[in-house]
Formats: C-alpha cells, sequence, structure tokens
C-alpha cells in the first residue's frame, strides 16, 4: 500500500518534469545558432549601410492579410544592387530582374521598437542553397538562430510568393502599392 502510494507520487511528480524537459529541448533543436549560408545571411541582413527602403520609407508598415508571418510590423530595404530595380517612387519596377549579389531585407518588428526576425531574399545563383532561379531564402530570428534554414532551398516559402503578381517572387508591391 505504502510502496503503491510512493510510486505515484513519484510519477506526478516526475511526469510534468519530464515534459518540460521535452519542451526545452525540441526549442532548442529547432531554433540554434546560425552557421554556414544563415550565418552568412544574418550577417549581411545586419548590416544596415547602402541599403534604400522599399518606397524610401522606413516607416513601420502593418503587416498585410497575405502575410504568414506572427510579427506585427514590417520594413524592407534593398541593397544597392537590388535598388537597381526600384523605380523613383522605391517600388520594384514591373519588369524586375534582380542581379546576382542582390540582398533584399525584410525586417519583422515585434513592436514598435524590437526586430525579431529578419526574412531575407539574397540572389546568389552560385550558392548550393540556391532555389532554381538563383533565390537564397533566410529566415533569422535577430538572436542569431535559425527561423528557417536556407540550406531548406526555401522549401516553406515559394508557394506562396509565386502566387499571381510577385514580381521575381517579391511581394511588396502587391501588398503595399
Ligand atoms: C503565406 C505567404 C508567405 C509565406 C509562406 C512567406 N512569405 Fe515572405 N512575404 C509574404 C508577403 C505577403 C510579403 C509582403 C510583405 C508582408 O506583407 O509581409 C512577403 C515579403 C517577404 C520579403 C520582402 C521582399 C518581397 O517583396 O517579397 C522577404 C525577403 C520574404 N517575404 C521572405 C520570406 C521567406 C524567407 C519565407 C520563408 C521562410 C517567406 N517569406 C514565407 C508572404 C509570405
Amino acid at each position: 500500500m505504502l510502496k503503491t502510494t510512493n510510486n505515484s507520487i513519484l510519477k506526478n511528480r516526475i511526469a510534468p518534469i519530464c515534459f518540460v524537459g521535452v519542451l526545452l529541448f525540441t526549442s532548442c533543436k529547432k531554433d540554434k545558432a546560425a552557421d554556414g549560408i544563415d550565418k552568412e545571411l544574418f550577417d549581411l541582413a545586419k548590416a544596415t549601410t547602402g541599403f534604400v527602403w522599399y518606397k524610401n520609407s522606413d516607416t513601420l508598415l502593418e503587416k498585410s492579410a497575405g502575410s504568414s508571418h506572427a510579427e506585427p510590423f514590417l520594413k524592407t530595404r534593398y541593397n544597392t544592387l537590388a535598388a537597381t530595380q526600384l523605380d523613383s517612387m522605391g517600388k520594384v519596377k514591373s519588369d524586375a530582374v534582380f542581379p546576382e549579389g542582390s540582398l533584399v531585407v525584410k525586417e519583422l518588428f515585434d513592436n514598435a521598437t524590437t526586430i525579431g526576425r529578419y526574412a531575407v531574399l539574397y540572389k546568389k545563383a552560385a550558392s548550393e542553397s540556391a532555389d532554381a532561379n538563383g533565390w537564397v531564402w533566410g529566415y533569422i530570428n535577430s538572436d542569431g538562430t535559425v527561423a528557417e534554414s536556407a540550406t531548406k532551398k526555401g522549401s516553406s516559402c515559394i508557394n506562396c510568393h509565386s502566387q499571381s503578381n510577385n514580381i521575381e517572387y517579391t511581394l511588396m508591391n502587391k501588398y503595399f502599392p
């Protein structure tokens, strides 16, 4: 009798501990520190000089209805090479073909001041992680952990970014005309 009681006390204590342990383990596993191509994209995304903002404005935009991202605000910038495909209003030209080396960084904000994550499009056809069109898809948390590795070649991104009225897989023009 005493034995049974002890056992059930033990079970009640241990089960929750194991559960928390499993949660910690899986979350650590999911968001590990960026290395390789993800680290490269993180460093490229964090640099801020030489970029042009979408519509020439760094005002935070409220996420569009088409966005699957959790963060409520965003703003998007283009490095010098990518900016060659913007018109004078700072919108992507309708016939844009982004040259090799183009970098498009969408900063995703948790609130008005804090960047939670970077979503990145990097034209680098030579990369092992490039998709069939030469784009590398990066998704990195602002603490340097990986939300979705670029080695997956945008497998969770491309479908949505291939929707009607994309411009070379970019969607800013469609949702922020
Ligand atoms: C369900 C649709 C959807 C999915 C999935 C998605 N995106 Fe997006 N993405 C958007 C929309 C819509 C925009 C336009 C801005 C906004 O509303 O967030 C956008 C904008 C972007 C931009 C800014 C450049 C532009 O004009 O498109 C980048 C970079 C980007 N996404 C990267 C990614 C990456 C990397 C993934 C996968 C890890 C991804 N997206 C998955 C819908 C999606």
